[in-house]
C-alpha cells in the first residue's frame, strides 16, 4: 500500500504531526526544568509523542514522493531517498529519552537525560516544509514567511525563558506560572534590546547567559525589523504594482490636461480590471504556459462562459476546446459602441458579464437587450454583410471575442453549431426587417426598398468555354454584392465559390474536378441576402 502525498489521509496525518511538534516544542523545554517547578511536565505525552513520531517514520516509508513531474511509487526508491534525507532526524526525534531513566535510574544519568530529551526539538526542522505543504500553493508567500518568522521568534523566546529559569532557579518561591511569566518578561525585554535592568543576573554564570542572550537579541532585532519591512512590502505585490501603475497614469493624465470626465472613465476602467481580474491580462498569463497547460487553464478560466452560453451546452469537448482557445477576453465600459451598424464585421462576441443594447443605425430603435450567456455579431460573419445593428454596452461588459477565421473554420467542422447559429441569425434578421417595415409604415412612408432584401436573381445562364464554366445573370437593384455557390449533382451541401462579387458574372475554373456541377446565385444587401436563383446544372454533352 502506497500513500498519496496529496491525499486526505496524508493531510490529516501531517496536521497531527505538526500539532504534536508544536506541543512538544512548548512542553519539552518546560520538562527540562521540571525540577524547578517540582512537576514532570511530559510524563503522559512521552507515549503520545513517541507513538506519533514513530508512526511518522513508518508512514514516510510508504508515502510516494514527487520526481520529475510524476509521483514515484517504487518502495525501494522511496526508502532510499528517505534514508538519505530525513530518516535519521525523524528517528532521533522519535526516541523516548526519559524511558532510559527507567532502565538506568542513577542520578547522573537522569540529569543527562533531562537535557537529552530536547531531541524532540529536531522535528522542528521539518516544520516549515509541512506548514508549506498544508497551507498549499494559494497561501500568500509573504504572509507565510511572516507567520513562520513569528513562530520562530516565539519558540526562541520560550526556550530562552526556560534557560533563564534553569540559570536562576526559583529564589522568590513563585508559582510555576508566575515564575515562567517573570522569565518570559526578562526574555522579551532583553531580546527587544529594551532591557529595563530590573531583573539582574547574579553571579558569573547568569551574567554570561545574559551577555549571550543580549548578543543574540541584538542580531534578532535587526533581522526582525529588516524582514518585517520587506515582508509587509511584499504581501500584495499585485496591489503595489497596480497602485504604482495608477499613480503613473494619473500623473500623465494631469500633465497632458486630459479632461476630468475622461480621466475618471480611465480610472474607473482600471479599477474594474483590478476588481475583476487583479490587473492581470489573461492572455499574457496563458502565453507563458506550454500548450497542454494552456488548454487546461483556458478551459478553467472560461468555464463560466462555457456554462452560461447555451450553444456550448452539450457540445462535444473538442468543439469547446477549439472555440475556447481562440476566445479573447475584452472589456467595454458603459456607453461604448461594441459594434457599429453598417461597418464591416470581423468578429463575433459572447457575453460573460454585463448587458448590451441592440440598437438601429439611427439609434432610435432598440431591437433587443442581450445579457450573460448570449452572443452577437454573428450575422455579419455568416452572411458577409455589413453589421445589421449597433451594439452598445449598458454597463461594464466582460466579453469574449471570436475572430472570423476561427468562426468559419468552426462552422465548417461542426455542422450542428452552424445550424443553430444560422437559425438564430435568420430569426434576428427577420426581426430587424419586421421592425424596419413597421417603422416605415408608422411614419407614413410606404414599404421602401431600403428595408427589404434584394430580389431573386433571374436569367442565370452557364456556358462551357474550354476548361472554364462561365456564369452570368441579370443584375438586381440595391444589391451590396453577389454570392455564387456550387454543388455536385445530387449532393446536399453547397460550397461558396465567391461571397463578395460586385459584377454579374463568374468564371469557374475548377469545375472539372466535379462531375455535373450545379450552380446558384443570390444578391445580398444591408438587409441581408435575397432568395437564391433557380439552380442551373451543367448537363452531360
Ligand atoms: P451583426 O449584424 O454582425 O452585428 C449586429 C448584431 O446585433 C447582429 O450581428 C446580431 O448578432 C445582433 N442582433 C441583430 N438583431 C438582433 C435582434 N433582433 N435580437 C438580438 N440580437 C440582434
Amino acid at each position: 500500500m502506497i500513500i498519496d502525498p496529496d491525499g486526505e489521509f496524508k493531510k490529516i496525518w501531517d496536521m497531527t504531526v505538526l500539532l504534536v511538534t508544536i506541543y512538544s516544542a512548548i512542553i519539552i523545554p518546560l520538562s527540562v526544568i521540571f525540577k524547578v517547578f517540582g512537576k514532570p511536565y511530559d510524563s503522559v505525552s512521552i507515549w503520545i509523542v513517541t507513538l506519533v513520531y514513530t508512526a511518522d517514520v513508518v508512514i514516510n516509508f510508504y508515502t510516494s514522493i514527487p520526481g520529475r513531474g510524476t509521483l514515484i511509487h517504487d518502495r525501494r526508491i522511496i526508502a532510499g531517498k528517505y534514508l538519505k534525507s530525513w530518516f535519521a532526524i525523524d528517528v532521533l526525534a522519535a526516541f523516548p529519552v526519559p524511558l532510559v531513566g527507567v532502565v538506568f535510574p542513577a542520578a547522573g544519568v537522569l540529569n543527562l537525560l533531562r537535557v537529552l530529551r530536547l531531541n524532540r526539538l529536531f522535528k522542528l526542522m521539518r516544520i516549515s516544509r509541512s506548514l508549506k505543504r498544508l497551507s498549499g500553493p494559494r497561501m500568500n508567500p509573504a504572509i507565510f514567511r511572516l507567520v513562520l518568522l513569528v513562530f520562530w521568534i516565539m519558540m526562541a523566546a520560550h526556550t530562552i525563558a526556560c534557560g533563564w529559569i534553569i540559570m536562576t532557579g526559583n529564589p522568590g518561591s513563585l508559582s510555576p506560572v508566575a515564575l515562567y511569566i517573570r522569565a518570559f518578561y526578562w526574555t522579551t525585554t532583553t531580546l527587544t534590546t529594551i532591557g529595563y535592568g530590573d531583573v539582574l543576573p547574579a553571579g558569573t554564570k547568569q551574567t554570561l547567559y545574559v551577555i549571550i542572550i543580549e548578543i543574540i537579541g541584538a542580531g534578532m532585532y535587526g533581522l526582525i525589523i529588516g524582514n518585517i519591512a520587506n515582508l509587509i512590502a511584499n504581501i500584495d505585490v499585485a496591489k503595489a504594482q497596480h497602485r504604482e501603475k495608477m499613480e503613473k497614469l494619473n500623473t500623465f493624465l494631469r500633465y497632458r490636461n486630459i479632461p476630468m470626465n475622461i480621466s475618471r472613465k480611465i480610472n474607473d476602467y482600471f479599477e474594474y480590471l483590478w476588481q475583476t481580474r487583479r490587473g492581470y491580462e489573461e492572455s499574457d498569463v496563458l502565453k507563458e504556459l506550454p500548450p497542454s497547460l494552456k488548454t487546461w487553464v483556458a478551459l478553467f478560466l472560461n468555464k463560466e462562459v462555457i456554462e452560461k452560453v447555451p450553444i456550448f451546452e452539450g457540445a462535444s469537448q473538442e468543439f469547446i476546446k477549439e472555440t475556447i482557445l481562440h476566445l479573447t477576453p475584452i472589456v467595454f465600459t458603459p456607453g461604448d459602441y461594441i459594434v457599429t451598424a453598417g461597418e464591416v464585421g470581423y468578429d463575433m462576441f459572447f457575453i460573460s458579464k454585463g448587458t448590451v443594447d441592440v440598437v438601429s443605425a439611427d439609434g432610435t430603435t432598440t431591437y433587443a437587450t442581450l445579457s450573460e450567456g448570449q452572443f452577437f455579431g454573428e450575422i455579419a460573419l455568416l452572411l458577409s454583410m455589413p453589421r445589421t445593428a449597433s451594439i452598445i454596452a449598458r454597463d461594464y461588459c466582460d466579453l469574449y471575442r471570436l475572430d472570423k477565421e476561427t468562426f468559419d473554420r468552426i462552422l465548417a467542422r461542426y455542422p450542428s453549431f452552424a445550424t443553430t447559429i444560422r437559425e438564430l441569425a435568420e430569426k434576428r434578421r427577420e426581426e430587424i426587417n419586421a421592425s424596419k417595415i413597421k417603422k416605415g409604415k408608422k411614419s407614413g412612408i410606404k414599404e421602401e426598398k431600403e428595408y427589404s432584401v434584394p430580389d431573386k436573381i433571374k436569367g442565370l445562364a452557364i456556358k462551357v468555354s474550354g476548361s472554364v464554366v462561365m456564369l452570368n445573370w441579370e443584375g438586381v437593384e440595391d444589391f451590396g454584392h453577389y454570392e455564387v455557390a456550387r454543388r455536385k449533382h445530387g449532393a446536399k451541401r453547397w460550397v461558396y465559390l465567391d461571397k463578395n462579387l460586385q459584377v454579374t458574372r463568374y468564371s469557374d475554373r475548377h469545375y472539372e474536378k466535379i462531375k455535373y456541377p450545379e450552380y446558384r446565385v443570390r444578391a445580398v444587401n444591408m438587409s441581408g441576402p435575397g432568395p437564391w436563383s433557380d439552380i442551373v446544372a451543367l448537363k452531360k454533352e
